[in-house]
């Protein structure tokens, strides 16, 4: 059988994809605007440079050489204990449920598409009562839209890498591009962008606690699609001379730049037509809308782009969240395609019914604990939790267990000079901040 491969733009393209998504236009505004701005924002990008970027190389040399499932490619990787590290591939088990939540939240999206079509809401205060109404008693229409993403993510998958997933990427990735850059000039020409900048760029170190510290690691792995195969899986089918560096480059380049592009974008708006930038996850549902509406009717026609931004940065997110499970099926249970994506998939498709329950007035005491519901639960069990430690496992996988004349001789071709560094950098940095984290999210420290 011919095994369907990336070409090799299609990998950049793909594997962008997988990291460019709810994580950057939605999550990232908010938590920076939770944490003050600048000085989060900034021991962000330090993670990313410094360890992300490690991590990423490694992820994809895992899935490069391994060329199978993640369960399959630790196995066949490892010297020896083979038994013992095929469990580090279950990260990708962090996948499907990610996917119970992201698959809600494009349902949100999609939702916003429609009525902002119809209608914006004339204010904060009415913005608000909209969005806690949908999330804390509208069933239906929750349930209605994550069935729609629950279909289509599922039908994407089932058509396999090249014709489903490559061909997703390479119509929805430049067109979220071009809408984004079009949306940011026009940011660009108010005279907020400047308050903007300096909030997101000019560090208040006062507002930087051990717990922005952790949110900014967890983030910068989210964001990066580390930590729980994603990358390892599309790796897997990369063309055999593809250059995993330059890919790698490409992928941190585009999106960190479409994080801080869509955070000044949205704050240049907050700023100009709104309440500012504090606002929690309800921030691009409840105070952009409103600033939206302040702009009048261009207002309307770029609430609707923006959603539809926002829905395609998510779904080619979210092919890449069910894939690696999906491999998986395929590899090592022989089931068809069509199967492993109908199975995995009904797997996040009835957890997230649950997390829209878990929302909902009536359902949330029972689907709560300790102060956080189900969603809530998921969200720091994945982020802050389960992809450092996917993370740290990688990095000790690829810096300590494959023998070092097998990672130089795939990689240094490409790092050249800068391999001692990436080799000290993934043996020593990563290991131990993420290991801080770890300890930090446990209480220990
Ligand atoms: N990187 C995606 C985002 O920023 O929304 C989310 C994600 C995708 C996380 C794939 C992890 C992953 F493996």
């Amino acid at each position: 059988m011919k095994i369907a491969r990336f070409s090799k733009i299609g990998f950049i393209l793909a594997a962008a994809g997988s990291a460019v998504g709810l994580g950057n236009i939605w999550k990232f505004p908010y938590i920076t605007g939770e944490y003050g701005g600048g000085a989060f924002v900034l021991v962000y990008l330090i993670t990313v440079a410094l360890i992300g970027f490690s991590i990423m190389i490694a992820e994809m040399f895992i899935g490069y050489k391994g060329r199978r499932d993640t369960v399959t490619s630790f196995e066949e990787l490892a010297p020896k204990n083979k038994s013992l590290w095929k469990y580090a591939g279950f990260q990708s088990l962090a996948g499907l449920l990610i996917m119970t939540f992201y698959s809600v939240v494009i349902g949100w999206i999609l939702n916003y598409i429609v009525t902002s079509l119809i209608h914006l809401p004339s204010s904060v205060k009415e913005a608000e009562a909209t969005f806690t109404s949908m999330l804390h008693s509208d069933f239906f229409t929750q349930f209605f839209y994550h069935s729609i993403a629950f279909v289509v993510i599922t039908y994407i998958v089932s058509k396999g890498i090249k014709s489903g997933i490559e061909k997703l990427n390479d119509y929805l990735m430049p067109a979220l591009i071009i809408i984004l850059s079009g949306m940011f000039l026009y940011a660009l020409s108010l005279d907020s962008f400047s308050k903007a900048f300096s909030f997101m760029f000019a560090p208040d170190w006062s507002k930087l606690n051990s717990e922005a510290f952790v949110t900014a690691v967890g983030h910068a792995f989210f964001t990066l699609s580390l930590g729980m195969g994603a990358i390892m899986t599309y790796a897997a089918s990369m063309e055999k001379d593809t250059n995993i560096v330059h890919s790698a480059v490409w992928v941190v380049f585009l999106d960190t730049a479409i994080a801080l592009v869509a955070g000044l974008m949205l704050f240049t708006f907050l700023y100009q037509y709104g309440s500012g930038p504090d606002k929690g996850p309800g921030l691009v549902f409840i105070s952009l809308p409103a600033a939206f509406y302040e702009m009048g009717t261009l207002g309307n026609f770029f609430a609707v782009i923006f959603f539809i931004a926002l829905a395609f940065a998510g779904l080619t997110s979210a092919v890449s969240l069910v894939e690696p499970m999906v491999q998986y099926m395929i590899d090592r249970f022989g089931f068809s395609r069509l199967k492993a994506s109908i199975s995995m998939g009904s797997f996040f498709y009835l957890v997230g019914i649950l997390v829209i329950l878990s929302g909902l007035d009536g359902w949330k005491e029972s689907l709560s604990w300790g102060g956080k519901n189900l969603f809530d639960w998921i969200d720091f069990l994945t982020a802050a939790v389960m992809l450092p430690l996917g993370g740290l496992v990688m990095s000790i996988f690829v810096g300590y267990v494959v023998p070092k004349s097998e990672v130089e001789a795939t990689l240094k071709p490409y790092l050249k000079g800068y391999f001692p560094i990436w080799y000290f950098s993934l043996r020593y940095i990563a290991p131990v901040a993420l290991f801080v984290v770890i300890l930090n999210l446990l209480g220990v420290m």
